[in-house]
């Protein structure tokens, strides 16, 4: 399975911060934003990755992220002219995506929670095994500006509504999605909505319509968090040091992903840790150095 990160977008809920820059560069807490959603697809196992932004920005994620080796994997990058809408991120990662199944994660979606490796590799793999497209459900208080999916008494998806006025349920479609090949197709043949965009929810109600769709609701114990306004941006960030200062492991943190998951070597990390005299520096040298596996203590644990 491949990935697509899309951090296009002109920002402009969040003027003046986003004037001359993109938002998915922004630092949340002690990373670039764009580190977060990076993660999630890192957490699914993906090491192909796409990055899609403007013309103005995607100089700097290429700056930032490079070709990938540094991280085990392989990044690539292209323009979105203008803001089509999410579902454009499939035609201009059409031959990105080749013949591959796809996850697409929007660049300015964070989410940080237990079990969640667990869920997106098993997205992962039902979709690379039986076809078709694995969406979410995450309980908010207003779900106006999102999708919006209605179920029945037994938890099924019914449809998908995008930003309605009169929502039928409070769970909205966070910004993170995996499809199969036929993506492309289907994002080729929607229509733009009134807001003149190619929605995902479209390609959404597609799957669903084919009964190929598979909506999973995240719980409580997740957090999907806000980026979008200066007070979502600010609470993001202090979520995110909050939980990094009280037990000493770093959220999205993709150098230590990519250890763990084997993508880099011990000296990799250490050589990557000496090149930052900070105290992310300090974690990744600790990550490489000292930190016991929570699995390993786990597995300790239950053998005594
Ligand atoms: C987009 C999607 C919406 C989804 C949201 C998640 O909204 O259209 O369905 O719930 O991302 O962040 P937009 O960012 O275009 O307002």
């Amino acid at each position: 399975m491949k990935g697509i990160i899309l951090a296009g977008g002109t920002g402009t809920r969040l003027y003046p911060i986003t004037r001359a820059v993109s938002k998915q560069i922004l630092p949340l807490y002690d990373k670039p934003m764009v580190y977060y959603p990076l993660s999630v697809l890192m957490l699914a196992g993906i090491r192909e990755v796409l990055l899609i932004s403007t013309l103005r920005d995607i100089h700097l994620f290429e700056e930032l992220l490079g070709a990938g080796d540094w991280l085990g994997m392989r990044f690539e990058y292209a323009v979105q002219e203008k803001a089509r809408g999410l579902a454009d991120a499939f035609i201009v990662g059409e031959s990105f995506i080749g013949v591959d199944s796809c996850a697409l994660v929007l660049g300015d979606n964070v989410f940080y929670g237990r079990s969640f490796s667990a869920t997106l590799q098993s997205a992962s793999a039902r979709i690379t095994r039986q076809g078709g497209g694995a969406i979410f459900g995450y309980y908010v208080k207003d779900p106006t500006a999102y999708g919006v999916v209605e179920f029945d008494a037994d938890g099924k998806a019914l449809s998908i509504e995008e930003k309605p006025k009169q929502p039928k349920s409070h769970y909205a479609v966070p910004g993170l999605y995996f499809y199969d090949n036929e993506v492309v197709s289907i994002a080729k043949g929607i229509q733009p909505s009134e807001r003149g965009e190619i929605e995902i929810t479209a390609v959404n109600n597609a799957y669903l319509a084919k009964g190929r769709l598979l909506v999973e609701t995240l719980g409580r114990g997740m957090a999907w968090l806000d980026t979008g306004t200066y007070d979502g941006l600010l609470e993001a960030g202090n979520f995110i040091a909050t939980i990094q200062k009280r037990q000493g492991m770093y959220v999205s943190c993709i150098e230590e992903i990519a250890f763990t998951n084997g993508w880099i070597s011990r000296d990799a990390l250490l050589e990557l840790a000496a090149g930052y005299k900070t105290e992310y520096g300090e974690y990744l040298r600790y990550i490489a150095l000292e930190r016991v596996h929570e699995q390993d203590q786990h597995v300790a644990w239950s053998d005594t």
